[in-house]
C-alpha cells in the first residue's frame, strides 16, 4: 500500500469518485492517499467539505507512484485526457463495494462502477467506461471504450454499445440493439432501433434529433481504440 490514487477531474463526477474510492479504501486499504488532479481550480468549497484539496495539474498523474482514474463525464474529453496522460501510466479500476459484478465479466483499465451498478454475466466493458449509480448492464453485452452510462440506465441483453457513446440518465436500450460509436442517447430515451454512429436520439421510441455528423474533435477523429490494454477478468 504505497501507491497514491489520483482522481483526475475535481468536478461533481470526481467528488463521487472520491466517495467510491474512500469506500474501497476503508475495506481494502489499497492506497496510501487519494488526491484530486485538475488543471482548472474549481469547486474548492466542495473539496474542502470533503476534507480534500487539489494536489496539482493533470500531468502529475504521470508520477511513478500514482495510479489514476479519469472522472470526467464527457467521453471525448475523457479520451483527450487519457491521451495526454499516456499509455505507460497506471489506470485503476474503481468498483464500489455496493456494485454487483457477476461471473464472466471483463473490465478494461479505468472502468468505474458506482453504488448500485449491476453488470451481470458474459459482459465486456472497454477501458475508461463509467457505469453510474444503479445502472444495469445485462447479459451478453459488449460495451466499448470511453462510454458514459449515466444513473439508472438499463442496457438489456445482447446489446452492443460503440466506443465513446453517452447514455443519458434512465435511458433504456432494448435487447439486441446496437448503438454506434460516438452516439448520444437522451435522458429517458427508449431505444427500440439501432442507433447510427455520432447521432443524438431522444424520446420513446427514441428518434434522432441530430444525425451522425461524424467525429468532431481531434480525439474523436483519432478513434477511441488506441487505449486498449488487456481486459481484466473480475475476481
Ligand atoms: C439529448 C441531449 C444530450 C440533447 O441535448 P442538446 O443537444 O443540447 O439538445 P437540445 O436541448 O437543443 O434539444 C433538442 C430537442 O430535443 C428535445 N430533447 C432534448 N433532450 C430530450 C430528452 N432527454 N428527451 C426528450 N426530448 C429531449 C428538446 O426538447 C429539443 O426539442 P425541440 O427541438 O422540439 O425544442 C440532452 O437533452 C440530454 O438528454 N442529456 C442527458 C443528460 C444526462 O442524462 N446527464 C447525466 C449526468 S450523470
Amino acid at each position: 500500500m504505497t501507491a497514491r490514487l489520483a482522481i483526475v477531474g475535481a468536478g461533481g463526477h470526481g467528488r463521487e469518485a472520491m466517495m467510491v474510492s474512500r469506500r474501497i479504501n476503508r475495506l481494502y486499504n489499497n492506497w496510501a492517499d487519494i488526491i484530486f488532479l485538475d488543471d482548472v481550480p474549481a469547486g474548492s468549497d466542495e473539496l474542502a467539505r470533503l476534507g480534500a484539496t487539489l494536489a496539482g495539474g493533470i500531468e502529475m498523474a504521470r508520477e511513478p507512484d500514482i495510479e489514476h482514474v479519469i472522472a470526467i463525464g464527457d467521453p471525448s474529453t475523457r479520451m483527450a485526457v487519457a491521451t495526454r496522460i499516456g499509455d505507460a501510466t497506471r489506470s485503476s479500476t474503481l468498483i464500489d463495494p455496493d456494485a454487483r459484478i457477476g461471473p464472466d465479466v471483463m473490465l478494461g483499465d479505468g472502468v468505474m462502477a458506482y453504488p448500485g451498478a449491476i453488470i451481470t454475466t458474459n459482459v465486456r466493458v472497454g477501458v475508461h467506461t463509467h457505469v453510474n449509480c444503479a445502472a444495469v448492464i445485462s447479459h451478453d453485452c459488449r460495451v466499448g471504450d470511453f462510454v458514459s452510462v449515466s444513473p439508472g440506465v438499463m442496457i438489456n441483453g445482447n446489446v452492443e454499445i460503440g466506443d465513446g457513446v453517452f447514455l443519458g440518465t434512465g435511458a433504456i436500450i432494448l435487447p439486441g440493439r446496437t448503438v454506434g460509436q460516438g452516439a448520444v442517447i437522451g435522458a429517458g430515451a427508449v431505444v427500440c432501433d439501432d442507433v447510427e454512429p455520432w447521432s443524438t436520439v431522444v424520446g420513446s421510441p427514441a428518434r434522432p434529433v441530430r444525425n451522425g455528423a461524424g467525429p468532431a474533435t481531434p480525439a474523436e477523429q483519432s478513434g477511441f481504440r488506441q487505449h486498449r490494454p488487456q481486459l481484466l477478468p473480475t475476481p
